[in-house]
């Protein structure tokens, strides 16, 4: 695996015309990340994988300073997989000056994770924006887990971009929590508490592919997880997995939830 700390560098020893998959993350990898490398791995000639914690997709400091970090582990795991090539950039390189730091979102696309953390996404469509502008892989992966954010992307390289988005499905834990970087920050107690709600939503989704009339059962689900010590519901809501709309049918239909787990918020959908 080479390493690369320079974006230019990176642009002048790797042929971009080549069938390359990149997989940007912010490091702390796990299983879900591992299962977008190996979508690369199958698909493309050679895969790169970027690590870079983005400063500007972080809405609240204390967040981006308690944001897992692993680096020595991470290049161990990477390399087991055999990527090609590893990207960690610094920050001034990425946002060079008067480079935009955030890309402006649609009133109707200020939903859910882009209400209740405004900027978030803003900065996470600047990063996207401009790694692809800067090197111009043939696919870019992503997992179902940040669904959103595979929805505002997926938007933006239509529209300027010919990198094809692939996505892949959300890595659950044998007690059904999605894969996530922040989980190393919940305690067995809180694993418990996160895998019975995952659990509870997993059965509401499969009574609603029958009977999308028990959609009025929501506000019953919300109180019950609400009141399980410590937990606090950021939203909890079902729209169309198309176009996130609040129009859906039981064969279109996701239920997306945000909430705290003490102070550590998780993201799922279903
Ligand atoms: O999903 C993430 O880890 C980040 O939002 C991403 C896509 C790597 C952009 O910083």
């Amino acid at each position: 695996m080479i390493i690369y700390k320079s974006i230019n560098k990176l642009k002048k020893e790797v042929n971009f015309k080549a069938n390359i998959g990149f997989v940007p993350t912010m490091g702390a990898l796990h299983k879900g990340h591992i299962s977008l490398i190996k979508s690369s791995k199958k698909i493309c000639k050679k895969t790169m994988v970027s690590i870079f914690i983005n400063p500007s997709q972080f809405n609240k400091k204390s967040d981006l300073k308690s944001y897992p970090r692993n680096l020595k582990k991470d290049i161990k795991i990477l390399k087991k997989l055999k990527v090609d090539y590893l990207l960690i950039p610094e920050v001034k390189e990425v946002y060079k000056k008067k480079i935009k730091k955030k890309i402006n979102l649609k009133m109707k696309d200020k939903i859910m994770c882009a209400k209740y953390r405004p900027g978030h996404f803003e900065g996470v469509l600047a990063v996207i924006n401009q790694f692809l502008k800067l090197i111009k892989p043939k696919y870019i992966f992503f997992g179902e887990k940040d669904y959103q954010q595979l929805h505002l992307i997926k938007k933006l390289i239509r529209k300027k971009f010919i990198t094809k988005v692939v996505s892949c499905p959300t890595i659950r834990d044998k007690n059904k929590v999605a894969l996530s970087s922040r989980n190393i920050l919940l305690n067995s107690n809180d694993k418990k508490k996160s895998s019975f709600i995952a659990k509870l939503l997993l059965s509401f989704k499969n009574k609603l592919n029958n009977e999308i009339h028990l959609k009025k059962n929501i506000n019953k689900i919300i109180f019950d997880i609400n009141s399980i010590k410590n937990i606090n519901i950021e939203y909890l809501e079902i729209r169309n997995k198309n176009n996130l709309s609040k129009i859906f049918d039981k064969k279109n239909f996701k239920i997306f939830l945000a909430y705290y787990n003490k102070k550590i918020r998780l993201i799922d959908n279903y």
